[in-house]
């Protein structure tokens, strides 16, 4: 088996290097060429040049884990993000049906408007909130009605111990200042890139033994949060750790998303419902608590080194 990989050096295309290299042959791609194998475009602003990769590849998988992320940012760029998040992945899946070829996608909790407390599920009326949102959408509308032969995983608030991420942040600012004021009034559930990564492997050989499994799911860890309880979460692991911190849990205060205005509006409820996935595929989502304490061994255990 041939699988190409989009977005190789993001947060889940990391980790999915990892986890599909024991399934067959991985051709890995970045944004740049340069660095590539074979000088493959992987540049999803280049239609024209990822139509070709495909067509020079010609694998039986495609990942596409790349897209434009940066959610502020994208409300000033709306037309780069819709070709990035929407336009591409919609080459790609066309291109993979072309071959018979699986389409491998993500997606976002910023579909949904982000009303009430209930976990989202799959089929639940969409009202994205910000350009980001309203581009992903369109992203997965596309590909999924270009490829039958397509896993879509909606997820949120990802993380993973490479590059930059919220519970760093959180730690450099407890080390630097003797309060935070984290918002409390956004639910959801932080979700590792490693577990994306693995749900991933397992679903598309599920699906590729069992065709009817194609569609689209939710993924996120078990449990639900705010980004305050996150934080608090967080520094109290770390002083567990032996983290010498100015602001442990307790000088965390609560403050609202009205208090803290971004360009992109975010939704309120992120809760996404992950009975579909669970069942299809025989998988158990761990608590949320379990991959972020383990995260931050892994960084500690790098700091100490
Ligand atoms: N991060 C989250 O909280 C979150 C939440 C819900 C859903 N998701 C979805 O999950 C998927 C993976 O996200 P992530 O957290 O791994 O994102 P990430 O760490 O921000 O990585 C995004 C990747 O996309 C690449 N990229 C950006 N523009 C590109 C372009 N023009 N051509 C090729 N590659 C390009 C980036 O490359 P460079 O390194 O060169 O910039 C980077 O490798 C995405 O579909 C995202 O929408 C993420």
């Amino acid at each position: 088996m041939k699988i190409l990989l989009f977005g190789s050096s993001g947060q889940v295309g990391w980790e999915l290097q990892r986890s599909l290299a024991v399934l067959g042959e991985l051709v890995a791609l970045g944004r740049d060429p340069a660095h590539n194998p074979e000088q493959l475009c992987g540049d999803l602003a280049n239609l024209t040049g990822l139509a070709e990769t495909v067509r020079r590849v010609a694998p039986d998988v495609i990942v596409n884990a790349a897209a434009h992320t940066a959610v502020d940012k994208a409300e000033a760029e709306p037309e780069l993000t819709r070709t990035l998040n929407a336009l591409a992945p919609a080459v790609l899946a066309s291109e993979a049906a072309k071959l018979g070829a699986w389409l491998v996608h993500y997606s976002t909790d910023y579909v949904f408007d982000g009303r009430g407390e209930q976990p989202w599920r799959e089929l639940d009326a969409t009202g994205p909130l910000s350009v980001y949102g309203q581009t992903k959408l369109e992203g997965e509308q596309l590909a999924a009605a270009a490829n039958p032969r397509h896993l879509i995983f909606r997820t949120s608030w990802v993380y993973g111990a490479r590059g930059g991420n919220f519970a760093k942040t959180m730690l450099r600012l407890a080390g630097e200042r003797e309060t935070l004021s984290v918002i409390d009034d956004q639910f959801g559930a932080p979700t590792s890139a490693e577990l994306l990564a693995d749900v991933t492997a397992h679903a598309l050989v599920a699906a590729m033994n069992k065709p009817e499994l194609a569609g689209l799911y939710h993924c996120v860890a078990a449990g639900e949060t705010s980004w305050h309880g996150y934080a608090r979460f967080v520094l109290a692991q770390a002083q567990a750790l032996g983290w010498i911190l100015k602001a442990g849990p307790a000088q965390v205060a609560p403050t609202t998303t009205a208090n803290y205005p971004t360009p992109a509006q975010r939704p309120l409820n992120s809760r996404l419902d992950t009975t579909r996935l669970q069942n299809a595929f025989g998988l158990v989502l761990p608590p949320w608590q379990v991959q972020v304490a383990r995260m931050l061994q892994e960084i500690t255990g790098r700091n100490q080194e």
